[in-house]
């Protein structure tokens, strides 16, 4: 029996053939634009994700006996607000995880509730790339969009229910909307109310293994599928990726080195974090979960390498950096290219280099941006200490973990073991899991994983390397709170 893993991300979708017993058969991808009309915003064509999509099920089909494809799943972007009118069109493009145009509608859901009441609410705060102060956004700046609205989505539900024709949700990412109670697995009256939507509006909520429905029969024709594919709810992308890593059950944790960078750590119960510095969210195994996330990662290496540097390959830039440079670097970059959201929710925050001099090199600047992100990822992983949890290991995934350079710069700045999966497919084979579960192929998710579970590699910390990010981390820390006040002052005036 084979299964379809999708994995909608920010840049592109990646969609993964697996057999029962989690052998990736397959794979395809597409990429897609995305728009950054003004500098912090950041927008996509749902129409691109579903074109997208479609077009790698059709390369997977090709070729393969479609009788044996049994189910399909879709781990996606977090947050991004879709909007459909009465005809099932998309009113205006998604406005995404990342964008930092709610700044205002960010503080003032905070103002209005206050902080206690918000985490009583939904478990969180606000935070400027989740869903509700989107839909603030709009009524403020698009009211003939915003009363258009008839139905609520997010990225991977656009997809779901371009397959099925089911309007659905699973709660992982649901979580991010700021419109659930997560602890109680429901819509929030409160917060719909205040956000000037009814629960109508919102998709059906759907526990990620769950079967949404089928994929329709015209729709299955033309991409090649069978009658009766089960489609599951499917996850937000980091619970997804979460499966697919094992990364279930109270106390593991798994961190990602995607577009995004995440701390994730998944627990048996709902736990509130008391200042709601780490969102606290429902897993994909039905149980719940607490994340950080850095807006800024892999994209952050991406863009200095790519977009500045126009470097020609990964290990011309990385081969130089040798270990005894590791935690004597002089140069800090903060990753905030995009503003920053975990520990610090500032839309306005911005990147930076500092620490240069005459001296400075190439390879002291590239190696800046890898441990800025791991010290903006340690952040996070304070947070959780400071809570009282013990993280001593974790999984790394995402497109950084490919870097051996970036694995050893993570163990020694997180001063943790790292787990990196051998075989890494990342949400689409947290997907390809869930599909099996909601198909029936495996009783439970905990179960599925623990039958699927990949061989990783160890990346352990070198005690003195350590010892120096312990020092640098320290500098690190101050530089965001020496920065702030500065931010705010940094945009052009039209
Ligand atoms: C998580 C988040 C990102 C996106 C990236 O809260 O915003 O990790 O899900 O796709």
């Amino acid at each position: 029996m084979l299964y379809l893993g999708v994995d909608l991300g920010t840049s592109s979708v990646k969609v993964l053939l697996v057999d029962e017993g989690g052998v990736v058969c397959k794979t395809a991808s597409r990429t897609y634009p995305l728009e950054f009309p003004q500098p912090g915003w950041s927008q996509q064509n749902p129409a691109d994700w579903w074109s997208a999509t479609q077009a790698c099920i059709s390369e997977l089909m090709d070729g393969t006996d479609a009788a044996q494809v049994k189910g399909l799943a879709v781990g996606g972007q977090m947050h991004g607000l879709v909007v459909l009118d009465e005809q099932d069109q998309v009113i205006r493009p998604a406005i995404l995880w990342n964008d930092g145009r709610t700044g205002e509608e960010t503080r003032a859901m905070n103002e209005h509730f206050g902080k206690e009441k918000l985490l009583s609410l939904a478990g969180n705060i606000a935070f400027a790339g989740f869903t509700a102060p989107k839909l603030l956004w709009m009524r403020n700046h698009e009211p003939e969009n915003f009363a258009k609205i008839h139905k609520i989505m997010l990225p991977k539900d656009y997809v779901v229910y371009r397959l099925t024709g089911v309007h659905s949700c699973d709660y992982s990412d649901a979580s991010g909307m700021l419109l659930l109670d997560v602890a109680h697995r429901c819509w929030s009256r409160e917060l719909l109310d205040y956000c000037g939507v009814t629960e109508a509006q919102m998709p059906r909520l759907f526990e990620s293994y769950e079967a949404v429905g089928t994929v329709e029969p015209g729709i299955a024709r033309s991409l090649g599928l069978p009658e009766g594919v089960v489609v599951a709810a499917g996850a937000g992308d980091n619970a997804a990726a979460a499966v697919g890593t094992g990364t279930v059950g109270e106390g593991c944790c798994n961190v990602s080195l995607g577009t995004s960078g995440t701390v994730f750590i998944s627990s048996d119960s709902f736990r509130l974090p008391p200042e709601g510095n780490l969102h606290a969210f429902a897993h994909a195994d039905g149980a719940y979960h607490l994340m950080g996330c850095i807006l800024s990662a892999a994209s952050a290496y991406g863009w200095w390498t790519k977009t500045v540097l126009q470097a020609q390959s990964d290990n011309d830039e990385q081969n130089p950096i040798a270990d005894e440079a590791l935690g004597r670097n002089p140069v800090f970059f903060l990753p905030y290219l995009m503003g920053e959201r975990s520990p610090h929710n500032d839309p306005e925050a911005r990147g930076a280099f500092l620490g240069m001099t005459m001296d400075t090199t190439r390879y002291q600047l590239t190696q800046a941006v890898l441990e800025g992100v791991a010290f903006a990822i340690r952040d996070s992983v304070e947070i959780a200490r400071s809570l009282g949890i013990t993280v001593t290991e974790s999984g790394l995934c995402g497109g950084g973990a490919k870097s051996p350079l970036w694995r050893k710069i993570m163990a020694n700045v997180l001063n943790m073991e790292m787990q990196v999966p051998v075989l890494e497919e990342g949400a689409g084979y947290g997907g390809a899991i869930l599909a099996m579960v909601a198909a029936g192929t495996y009783p439970t998710v905990r179960e599925a994983c623990a039958a699927l579970r990949t061989e990783r590699r160890i990346y352990k910390p070198d005690p003195a390397i350590a010892a120096r990010y312990e020092e640098r981390y320290q500098v690190f820390k101050a530089l965001y709170p020496a920065l702030k006040s500065v931010y705010p002052t940094l945009a052009m005036k039209e």
